[in-house]
């Protein structure tokens, strides 16, 4: 625990650092307010859902009208992908399926949250059902492939809601949820559920719960941001919280689904995208925004992912090394606190004998 505290400190340092003078859509003149509210607590002012800033061009909502149809298709599906009049079923509980759904469209706003209502369900006991849901907002669509049912080496955003434990040897509960960005350089490691390249995650219980349950991802000004609401409480939870996220105009938002020798019902109820009312500066409106590149501005090494410093990781004989390294960090963690405090304790003493 001490260990993973440390390197997500060290990571937002450096995340904190890399910050000024990037180039771009950054943070404009309104760093300040942008500060208080990356250091404030969790910000859950996400949006109320106003209809006047829903886009339907962008949304998937019942009756699925233009769903699939030839003449004015807003979504394109593709796969075991079947629409009923209360859910599209990206893959039955059945083994060796995918399937997705796509927005016919480009989304070229700038800012944007995407609300989508989901349910994972099926018969099988616990861990024995996957393998998720991605959903995305990529350059490519409708390209089947090995990373929940879409094509890897992408290029754009995916949010993975991951139900199955691939690698082994993780301490990671599952459901987990996490985020990637590719430029098309990444692949997407399904034995290792994606540690190496996934930006940040969380736990969520999401599956067979009997009541409904929500996603929220919002983009705006480099911050990319994921709530879930699973709990039945009409709130939204903090989940992933990220800056320095760069994604261009001009990509698809979909959905995929894919089972394995595990399976489950992926179903998407709706996704409903709205239009966040930001301001940006002459100098960011001035960019061409459809050139953007996908990239993350502080992107953590690789090895910040990896349990193991040797790099191997079939845990094995080597999981005592793990937990004995772990263990080494917390105990310097301790004699670091403890002589900071201890040389503060000790200047402060002094500083009060001169007083008396
Ligand atoms: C794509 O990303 C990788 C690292 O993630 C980087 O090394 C590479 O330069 C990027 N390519 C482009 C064209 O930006």
């Amino acid at each position: 625990m001490a260990a993973e505290g440390c390197i997500w400190r060290w990571g937002w340092g450096r995340r904190c650092l890399g910050r000024p003078g990037l180039p771009g859509p950054g943070p404009g003149p309104t760093t300040p307010l942008l500060l208080l509210l990356l250091l404030g607590p969790v910000a859950a002012d996400i949006t109320d859902g106003n209809s006047e800033h829903l886009k339907r061009e962008h949304s998937l909502i019942k009756p699925y009208q233009g769903v699939g149809s030839s003449s004015m298709p807003l979504w394109d599906f593709q796969g075991s992908t079947i629409l009923t009049s209360q859910y599209v079923r990206l893959t039955p509980d059945e083994r060796s399926k995918e399937g997705s759904i796509w927005n016919h469209q480009p989304c070229f706003l700038k800012d944007w949250e995407m609300h989508v209502h989901f349910k994972v369900h099926g018969s099988g006991k616990k861990n024995l059902h996957g393998d998720g849901i991605a959903l995305w907002y990529t350059r490519d669509r409708l390209v089947p492939g090995p990373v929940f049912g879409s094509k890897d080496n992408f290029h754009g955003l995916a949010i993975f809601l991951d139900t199955y434990p691939n690698d082994e040897t993780t301490e990671r509960v599952f459901p987990y949820i996490s985020v990637m960005v590719n430029n098309g350089s990444l692949s997407y490691d399904h034995s290792k559920d994606g540690r190496w390249t996934e930006l940040a995650g969380c736990t969520a219980d999401f599956r067979n719960r009997d009541h409904d349950t929500f996603l929220a991802v919002r983009y705006s000004r480099g911050r990319l941001t994921v709530m879930t609401d699973l709990e039945d409480k009409n709130e939204w939870k903090n989940c992933i919280d990220i800056t320095g996220v760069r994604l261009p105009t001009g990509y698809y938002f979909g959905a995929s689904a894919g089972t394995g020798d595990l399976s489950d019902n992926h179903d998407i109820i709706s996704m409903k995208l709205f239009q966040l009312m930001v301001e940006h500066t002459p100098e960011e409106e001035n960019i061409d925004w459809t050139k953007i590149e996908p990239s993350v501005n502080f992107l953590k090494s690789p090895k910040d992912n990896v349990d193991d410093p040797t790099g191997n990781f079939r845990g094995g004989p080597l999981t005592g090394w793990r937990v004995f390294l772990l263990l080494l960090c917390a105990l310097l963690g301790i004699i670091v606190c403890a002589v900071v405090g201890a040389v503060v304790f000790q200047k402060r003493q002094d500083r009060n004998k001169r007083f008396y």
